[in-house]
């Protein structure tokens, strides 16, 4: 089945990014979000990341104008019903993603693949809530997602083998590098990823170093483009814990338990950068 028509669950941060390089790789592409400002905000954010890569010189305005050609907004998730792929980014919750799935089972195309981009439940779960398992994969971006060049295609245990091959194609058509990751917590990068911010609170707490010195170690004596303090406040602290909870409940391992400092900079709402305040502040 070709794919002409994207719709994407959520104008997030997640959300609207996606929608964007949707749009911006000539899908037609419409992002339904559950309240009018919420999608005002979401689709604002789109129009500020398009006009900052005119003013760099990376796209031109009449691209700008292509890709907004292409987007177009809506709170009703019936208005999806011609879309040949879903891309669900609405809250990690799946009592709320069920909700969603069953109103876009009674209005989707039979072929219509749905994706969810969580980046901590369950696949084989998310797609028991459906009635097209088998045309059901995870797609996991990164955030930035127009910046960020991976998405992991997860595949639930039930995914068609033509499921799996349409969403993993889909992928380079929007300019992205696809990676098959396993349908369990964290996939593959988080699975590597969160460990490591855990791992750098710890060793703050124990003594390590300055939060300062600890990024500026990791950023200019490994290359990595953030240190792991700045990654946590960009990711979000309460996104990391939340994950940590999913990966240490499924594993069982001193690894993935979030520090207490972590805990009680989430419960004291210093959430990082999104909040003003995490490990640095804003
Ligand atoms: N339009 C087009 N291009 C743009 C742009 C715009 N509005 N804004 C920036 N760019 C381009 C820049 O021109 C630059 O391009 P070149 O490399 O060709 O010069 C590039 O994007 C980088 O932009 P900046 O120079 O402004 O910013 P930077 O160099 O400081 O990089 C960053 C910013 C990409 C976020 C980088 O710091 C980075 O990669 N950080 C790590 C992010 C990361 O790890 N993300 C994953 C988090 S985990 C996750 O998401 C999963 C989960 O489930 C929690």
């Amino acid at each position: 089945m070709a794919i002409k028509t994207v719709g994407v669950l959520g104008c997030g941060l997640m959300g609207s990014g996606i929608a964007q390089v949707c749009a911006a790789s000539g899908y037609k592409t419409i992002v339904r979000e559950v309240e009018q400002s919420f999608l005002t905000k979401g689709l604002g954010r789109i129009d500020k990341f398009l006009a900052g890569g005119v003013e760099k010189g990376k796209l031109t305005a009449a691209e700008k104008d292509r890709t907004l050609g292409n987007l177009s907004g809506t709170t009703n998730l019936e208005d999806l019903k011609d879309c040949e792929l879903i891309v669900e980014a609405i809250i990690e919750n799946v009592e709320e993603k069920a909700k969603a799935y069953a109103i876009l089972d009674g209005v989707l195309r039979e072929p219509a693949i749905v994706c969810s981009n969580t980046s901590s439940l369950c696949i084989t779960e998310l797609a028991a809530r459906t009635t097209r398992p088998d045309r059901f994969t995870g797609l996991h971006f990164f955030n930035p997602v127009p910046l960020m060049k991976l998405v992991e295609v997860i595949r639930g245990l039930r995914t068609s083998d033509e499921t799996y091959r349409t969403v993993f194609a889909f992928a380079p058509s929007l300019g992205k590098e696809p990676i098959t990751a396993p349908d369990r917590p964290g996939f593959i990068v988080n699975r590597l990823l969160v460990p490591y911010l855990l791992d750098a609170i710890r060793a703050h707490e124990n003594g390590l170093g300055t939060i300062e010195d600890i990024d500026k170690g990791m950023k200019l004596g490994t290359g990595y483009p953030m240190g792991p303090f700045t990654l946590l406040d960009f990711v979000g602290l309460d996104t990391t814990y939340y994950i940590a909870n999913i990966m240490f409940e499924e594993y069982r391992e001193p690894a993935y338990a979030p520090p207490p400092l972590l805990k009680r900079m989430v419960l004291a709402g210093r959430l990082g950068k999104k909040s003003g305040q995490g490990f640095y502040k804003y």
